[in-house]
């Protein structure tokens, strides 16, 4: 089979945070995996990757603590980078966008764009934080939906009732960042015509599904992305921190972070290019037709990797420069959750790759998420599945397999693989599995069925066992050692085979295997055939995988973050648990009894700019009277009911005094109404 020539990227994850084991099982070890599969089939691969190191989430990181945002981008680059080197993460170059290479190819895509006409400048209305002295992303205004009154809807959409509006009609919004109004004010942006390049990014992707088979979740998202119809997108930002506009009439503009981080990997691949002395090497895979470009995901990232990217790329393409390659496969993967809910740094549930691989080695890590990767649906990671994974597969079935064949040999046959005798239907049955291993595995990993070929391999160590105990050695060394000595060599045979189809899974437990084996790997395809000969001399054994024991897992699970059994145990409820009470002031402007009911008052309170009505029983506690003007304390966010005919919508918070009577808890007159409690 001809060599391929493959370009590999997973996502540039921000240098915003640690990255977690949600990150790891997402975008970095399924591209691992198949990276160093490629390789050992000894295919001329390339595999890019690098920190994400604008957009305002790092400013505003960098404001909270007062310092420069290099400060942020380099703690956690530097943290990521070190995580995912104990992780055995085989990039060719990590990369960083803060680099001038990267802001000099940034602004080269930039400028191509522009001089060809392609972008559009257009005025715009954007929330501006005063306060805070900068324009404010969508995502970080928060106000009243103008279709359902829905209070924390985004500046541009309402999660609760998918409604897209102008920023103009958003009511009551609220800076996320200071809490101040913020004010609409004009700039103007330059937008990229994603909306002309449909038809031919639904073709693009067709085609590429036709040929190379993409991920029906993929596609999915494709799909529906489509139908909603593109629209243009601004590719400019006002802001200071990020590749700056390079244009005269563009002060305080940086490029889009989306818009230039894709382009991270070409330029972490230029760096890659320069730093091995080679510098056009880049262009050798980005700009060769024959490159198989693979662009590995989370699935929050489709849209930028099968939309936004392809069509810069045929944008570029369009014009007269050397050409670029288009992603042939995004193996996007679902998400991996914690325990059963989303990772969250405030409820201290998950754990980071860096604290995790403190405690643990990386390959049971690597295992346990490779045999449950979220290819098709999320999937969850739990302590307890570790330690099982652990314990019953990597120790007990291919540590024992090892183990107990290394035990044999240097027991009974000094150390060196014994001679074959004849071989018997079992003997040549377990050849041939292993024999066929390499192209079965090959069939997996060729497809992204990570997952799949992780656990087919196991099965192999499985076999092993099964033959090893089949074939009794234990009885043969004493009546026919020929025949156990037969016996032990396809052991060592498969024991070889194993440890090279797991080196892409585990690696570091395959450099150990090979070491025991006193051998090198082979190529992929090779490694299922004898590879070790008769007499060759064995190294020592090691033990490969120690068990984790209970205490150390239960350790684990004591410290995440509100810790199910202990908050049942205590009555205990987090921080965040308490947040989602939204307890507001209002104000009653209006009252009057129900008829029918002694117990009940019906109020209108007002909160901000809002009025409701609530029902509350405390009509004989007070007259409607006495209630008006009163600044009370209303659960806000409680479902709304009727009680007696009537709406009620939100609680007011009252006590119970020694008469039975109740009296509403209320605030000074001088707190605004709206005001949330907390
Ligand atoms: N930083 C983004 C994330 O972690 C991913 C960026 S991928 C890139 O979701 F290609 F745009 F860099
Ligand atoms: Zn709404």
């Amino acid at each position: 089979m001809t060599k391929e020539k493959i370009l590999v990227t997973s996502a540039l994850p921000y240098a915003n945070g640690p990255i977690h084991l949600g990150h790891l099982s997402g975008a970095y070890l399924p591209a691992d995996i198949y990276v160093r599969y490629k390789r050992l089939k000894g295919d001329d691969i390339i595999y890019i990757c690098g920190s994400d190191e604008h957009g305002v989430p790092i400013t505003i990181s960098a404001d909270k603590e007062n310092v420069s945002p290099h400060v942020i981008i380099d703690r956690y680059h530097e943290m990521n980078y070190e995580a995912f080197k104990k992780f055995g993460m085989s990039f060719d170059n990590y990369s960083r966008t803060s680099l001038p290479v990267h802001h000099a190819t940034a602004k080269e895509f930039f400028l191509e764009f522009h001089n060809h006409g392609l972008l559009k400048e257009k005025k715009t209305f954007q929330f501006y934080d005063k306060k805070a002295k900068m324009f404010l992303p969508d995502r970080y205004v928060e106000g009243t939906c103008p279709n359902c009154g829905f209070e924390e809807a985004r500046s541009d959409e309402c999660e609760n009732c998918s409604a897209q509006y102008e920023p103009q009609e958003l009511k009551n919004p609220k800076s996320k960042i200071t809490g101040e109004t913020p004010v609409l004010k004009e700039t103007s942006h330059w937008f990229f015509p994603l909306g002309e390049f449909q038809p031919r990014l639904e073709k693009y992707i067709n085609e590429m599904n036709e040929k190379y088979g993409w991920k029906e979740n993929v596609l999915q998202y494709c799909r529906g992305w489509f139908k909603e119809g593109l629209k243009d997108r601004a590719v400019t930002r006002d802001l200071d921190w990020g590749v700056k506009v390079p244009l005269d009439n563009a002060e305080g503009k940086v490029l889009y972070v989306w818009f230039e981080a894709v382009l991270g990997y070409i330029s972490s691949t230029k760096e890659y290019s320069e730093k091995i002395g080679d510098p056009d090497l880049w262009k050798k895979y980005w700009q060769d037709p024959d490159t198989k470009y693979i662009a590995f995901i989370g699935k929050d990232n489709v849209v930028f990797h099968c939309i936004v990217f392809p069509a810069m790329l045929m944008a570029w393409n369009d014009g007269d420069k050397e050409k670029y390659c288009l992603p042939q496969n995004v193996p996007a993967n679902e998400f991996l959750n914690f325990e059963g809910k989303k990772f969250s740094k405030s409820r201290n549930w998950g754990i980071d790759a860096i604290d995790f691989l403190k405690i643990f080695p990386a390959d049971p890590l690597r295992y346990t998420l490779a045999a449950n990767l979220p290819e098709t649906r999320d999937a969850d990671f739990h302590w307890k599945e570790f330690q099982a994974r652990n314990n019953n597969e990597l120790a007990d079935i291919i540590g024992n397999f090892v183990n107990r064949t290394f035990t044999f040999v240097h027991k009974h046959f000094e150390g060196k693989v014994p001679e074959k005798g004849n071989l018997e239907t079992i003997d040549i049955e377990m050849i041939k599995t292993i024999s066929e291993y390499p192209k079965k595995i090959s069939g997996y990993f060729e497809r992204f069925k990570i997952k799949d070929g992780v656990n087919e391999i196991m099965n192999l160590a499985r076999t092993g066992n099964k033959y090893f105990n089949d074939s009794e050695p234990w009885n043969t060394i004493k009546t026919d050692k020929t025949k156990c000595g037969t016996t032990i060599n396809i052991c060592l045979q498969t024991i070889y085979t194993l440890a090279e189809l797991f080196e892409p899974v585990i690696p570091f437990s395959s450099e150990k295997i090979f070491k025991m084996l006193n051998a090198e790997k082979t190529t992929w395809d090779k490694c299922g055939e004898e590879n070790l000969a008769e007499g060759h001399k064995l190294a020592k054994a090691e033990i490969l995988f120690p068990k984790i024991e209970d205490k150390i897992i239960e350790q684990q699970i004591a410290k995440l973050g509100s810790g199910e059994t202990e908050k049942n145990k205590d009555n205990l409820i987090t921080y965040d648990d308490f947040m989602k009470t939204e307890l507001k002031v209002a104000e009653v402007v209006a009252a009057e009894k129900i008829k029918k009911s002694k117990k009940l008052l019906k109020l209108s309170v007002k909160l901000g700019n809002e009025v409701r009505q609530v029902v509350a029983g405390i009509a004989q506690s007070y007259e409607p009277e006495e209630m008006i003007g009163k600044k009370v304390v209303i659960v806000a966010n409680l479902q709304p009911a009727k009680l007696m005919g009537e709406k009620s919508n939100g609680m007011i918070l009252a006590v119970e005094k020694d008469d039975g009577k109740l009296q509403v808890v209320t605030v000074n007159n001088s707190i605004k109404n709206g005001i949330r409690v907390k």
